[in-house]
């Protein structure tokens, strides 16, 4: 292994950087191998200056730096982008573009770095011959075949905090209070932190809600004199007879993006127990700031380990964490099933135990 490129795909996610430094340190230290940084995804093997050199000094005092310092695009599909021909912009597949510079930079290895829409590129350009290896990022924690996702960590503590701060003027004002989070179709973060808040009603989009159940919880609570309720809102969340909310519609660059369930249920709520309702929408302070101890620490392992299989020729596969232990899984199989929250599965039911609604109850 001489020469291997790093980059970042899709939104971002703290703990980033630190697998950029872990995968220059050890293919450095460990393999006397050179590492090229590629810019803003995968447009930066498409773009001038695209491509930077990555030593020890580019990577020094970057762990405890959220965002990512190679940038990152959620739209650089190479097999569908956008470009300029003949004064028209038009989507165009580029990927053999991409191929040959990767072929003309002579890279030995590809670690990128993304959650499922990134993957499922290098799973693609894998197919193409380029000797991808995946690394699983997002806030979300919706990647398949990996216990945890760096960055999940993170986002949780951001929207727990957003709980607790919330918690003291709901109590104040007697108020209800709904934080819309983020988490796409998974509803890792709002169940997370709506626990660790001690939210009294959280939806998710593995479980579809009836608005009745929820102004249910929120009068029950008022009558046995709790004045106040806090509401954990995935944005992903769908009524039993409703569909998801999306503030902006996709097309053949972006994905649609999901946003305004909180509002719907807010309104909902006050309307129908006559209690007052504010709605707070966390948004991307969850995707920001330093990474948390264990998002380093998992970063960095999934960093240090990429590097050490691309030096044994391990590629088309992810890192993953199991058991407590990073392994690696083919691409295939971390994109086979997307993770979701297991509605039947312990953490769900403890928050049932525990008296939270999910909006399912009869
Ligand atoms: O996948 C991460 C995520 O933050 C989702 O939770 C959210 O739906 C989406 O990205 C927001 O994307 P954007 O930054 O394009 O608005």
């Amino acid at each position: 292994m001489k020469k291997i490129g790093v980059l970042t795909g899709g939104g971002d996610a703290p703990g980033l950087n630190a697998v950029i430094r872990a995968v220059v340190k050890t293919a450095i230290g460990s393999y006397q191998c050179e590492v090229v940084g590629i810019r803003d995804g995968y447009d930066g093997f498409l773009k001038e200056k695209g491509q930077i050199p990555l030593g020890r000094s580019e990577v020094r005092g970057i762990l405890p730096r959220g965002g990512t310092i190679l940038g990152t695009a959620n739209r650089g599909n190479p097999f569908a982008r956008k470009v300029i021909r003949d004064g028209k912009t038009v989507i165009e597949d580029t990927s053999d573009e991409v191929v040959a510079v990767i072929e003309k930079q002579k890279l030995d290895g590809l670690i990128v770095i993304g959650g499922d829409g990134t993957l499922k590129i290098s799973q693609e350009l894998f197919a193409k011959g380029v000797p991808v290896i995946g690394v699983p990022k997002t806030i979300d924690n919706d990647v398949g075949g990996t216990e945890v996702t760096f960055g999940f960590d993170t986002a949780l503590e951001t929207a727990t905090e957003a709980i607790d701060k919330l918690h003291t003027t709901a109590e104040s004002h007697h108020r209800v209070m709904v934080l819309e989070l983020m988490g796409r179709d998974a509803g890792f973060i709002a169940l997370h932190a709506g626990v660790a808040g001690g939210a009294d009603v959280i939806l998710i989009p593995e479980i579809s809600f009836r608005y009745e159940a929820i102004v249910d919880k929120v009068v029950r609570r008022v009558e046995s004199g709790r004045h106040f309720s806090i509401l954990a809102v995935s944005e992903g969340a769908k009524s039993l007879d409703g569909e998801q909310v999306f503030s902006r519609s996709g097309n053949e660059i972006y994905v649609p993006r999901l946003g305004g369930v909180g509002e719907m249920v807010g309104k909902y709520v006050e309307d129908h127990s006559g209690q007052e309702t504010r709605v707070t929408v966390l948004g991307h302070i969850q995707r920001g700031g330093s990474p948390t101890p264990f998002d380093r620490w998992l970063a960095t392992r999934y960093g240090a380990a990429a590097a050490r299989l691309a030096a044994k020729g391990g590629f088309g596969r992810m890192v993953s964490l199991r058991n407590g232990e990073v392994v690696d899984i083919s691409l295939d199989e971390a994109l086979a099933i997307p993770k979701r929250v297991k509605v039947d599965g312990d953490a769900v039911r403890t928050a049932r135990d525990l008296g939270i609604y999910f909006g399912d109850e009869k």
